[in-house]
C-alpha cells in the first residue's frame, strides 16, 4: 500500500502536531484488498499496522480516544510504568469466517479480566463498553490485516493500560493511558499444532501466592523469562511452574495454562491462586464435557504427570498446544509419539478453532461479529 499526503482528507493529526495519514473508508486504497502477507506462515510477533488507538485518562476523565499511526509514545521520564511496574495489558483474537465477516472470540471476558488487572495494581480501569469500542475501532481501522479465512491465522488484539503520570515515591500515577494495537500473527509455539516439551521449573518463581499471577500484569512475565530463556537453551519449548509455598503443585506454564487428561476421562487443570484465569482455558472445559470428559479445576500435584494420558498448553496466543512430554528431575513423562497430538487435544483444538472462525455454530454465544 503506498500512502500519500497529496490529499486533504487522508491528513489528520494526532495531537503530538505529527501529521498522521488516514485511508478513508470507501477510498482507492481501502479497497485494494488484504495486506500483501504470507498469511500461512506468520510468526507470532509484531506486524507493523496502519494504526492503533490511544486513550488519556487526565483530570479524572477518559478522553475520547485518538486513532494514530504513530508507532511510538513520548513518555515522562518519571511514568510509573517505567519505575514501578503500573502496567497491564490482556491478548485477544480476531479472525474472518468464511463469508468474510470478522469475528473476535470472548471480547466480554479480556474486558473484564483487563480491568481486574487494572484495580489489582491501582491503575485507572477502563469500562467494558470502552475497551469493546477501542477493539472495534481498530480492527475497523486494520481490516486489511485480518488473515484470511483457511490461513490458520488470526488478527491479535493487544490492548494495555499504562501509568504515565510521574510519581518517585511509590504510589499510583495520576495520569494513565489506555492503547490498543494489532498484529497479524501464526501459532504462539512455532511449530503450530505440534507437540512442545516442557521443564518442570524447580528454581524460579513466577509468581506469589498472595502477589499479582491472577492478573496480566507486565512484571508477571518479566519474571519468569531467565526461566523461559534457561529452558529454551537447553532443548525445552517452555517451562511449567509450581506453586510458589509449597512447590507441590502445578501452577501453569509461561504464556499459557495447562491442562491434563487422566486415563480415567478426566479433563483436569489447575486451581492456584497465583495463575492467571485463562479464557481458553474456561472455553475448554465446556468443550471437554461435549467430549464426554469430565472437567476438575482443583490443585494438581506436579507427580500426576506420570498418570495423564496427554496434556495440553492452552491460552489466545497457544489456543491449544499439546504437550509431547514433561521432564520432572530426572523422570520424563511422554504423552506423543514424534509430531502426533493426541485424540483429545486434537478434538479440542478443532473444536474451540471451528467456533472462534465460524465454521461451526457459536451455541455458547462466544463469537461477536465486528460490523465495518
Ligand atoms: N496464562 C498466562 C500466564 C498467559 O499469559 C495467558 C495468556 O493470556 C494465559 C494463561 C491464557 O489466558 P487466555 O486463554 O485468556 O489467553
Ligand atoms: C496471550 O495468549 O494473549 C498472551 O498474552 C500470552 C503472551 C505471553 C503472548
Amino acid at each position: 500500500m503506498k500512502e500519500t499526503v497529496s490529499r486533504a482528507p487522508t491528513r489528520s493529526y494526532d495531537g503530538l502536531d505529527r501529521p498522521v495519514i488516514l485511508i478513508p473508508k470507501g477510498s482507492k486504497e481501502a479497497q485494494m484488498g488484504k495486506a500483501d502477507l504470507d498469511w500461512a506462515n506468520l510468526p507470532f510477533g509484531y506486524h507493523k499496522t496502519d494504526r492503533h488507538i490511544r486513550y488519556t485518562w487526565r483530570n479524572g476523565a477518559w478522553d475520547e480516544g485518538q486513532i494514530t499511526a504513530d508507532e511510538t509514545i513520548p513518555i515522562h521520564i518519571a511514568a510509573t510504568c517505567l519505575h514501578y511496574g503500573q502496567e497491564c495489558f490482556e491478548g485477544l483474537k480476531v479472525f474472518e469466517t468464511k463469508a468474510g465477516d470478522a469475528v473476535v472470540f470472548r471480547i466480554e471476558e479480556n474486558a473484564r479480566r483487563m480491568a481486574d488487572s487494572c484495580c489489582k495494581i491501582l491503575m485507572q480501569p477502563v469500562s467494558e463498553e470502552m475497551f469493546i469500542e477501542a477493539v472495534l475501532r481498530v480492527v475497523n481501522e486494520n481490516r486489511r490485516y485480518i488473515p484470511p479465512h483457511g490461513t490458520g491465522a488470526s488478527l491479535y488484539i493487544r490492548p494495555l493500560v499504562i501509568g504515565t503520570g510521574p510519581q518517585v515515591g511509590v504510589k499510583p500515577a495520576e495520569e494513565y493511558m489506555f492503547l490498543v494495537f494489532v498484529t497479524p500473527v501464526g501459532p504462539y509455539f512455532k511449530t503450530g499444532f505440534k507437540p512442545v516439551h516442557l521443564i518442570v521449573e524447580e528454581e524460579v518463581d513466577r509468581a506469589a501466592p498472595l502477589g499479582v499471577g491472577d492478573v496480566k500484569v507486565g512484571g508477571n512475565y518479566a519474571a519468569g523469562m531467565r526461566a523461559s530463556v534457561r529452558a529454551r537453551a537447553s532443548g525445552y519449548t517452555e517451562v511449567l511452574y509450581l506453586d510458589a509455598r509449597e512447590k507441590r503443585y502445578i501452577d501453569e506454564s509461561g504464556p499459557a495454562n495447562f491442562f491434563g487428561i487422566t486415563k480415567a476421562g478426566v479433563y483436569v487443570t489447575p486451581d492456584s491462586e497465583s495463575i492467571l484465569p485463562s479464557i481458553t482455558n474456561k472455553s475448554l472445559i465446556t468443550l471437554a464435557e461435549e467430549l464426554g470428559l469430565h472437567p476438575e479445576r482443583r490443585p494438581v500435584a506436579v507427580e500426576e504427570i506420570f498418570d495423564f494420558q496427554e496434556a495440553g498448553c492452552c491460552g489466545t496466543a497457544a489456543v491449544i498446544t499439546p504437550v509431547g512430554s514433561i521432564t520432572f528431575r530426572d523422570r520424563k513423562a511422554v504423552y506423543c509419539e514424534g509430531d502426533a497430538a493426541g485424540k483429545y487435544c486434537t478434538d479440542l483444538y478443532n473444536r474451540l478453532t471451528s467456533i472462534q472462525t465460524g465454521d461451526a455454530p457459536d451455541i455458547y454465544g462466544w463469537v461477536r461479529r465486528i460490523a465495518d
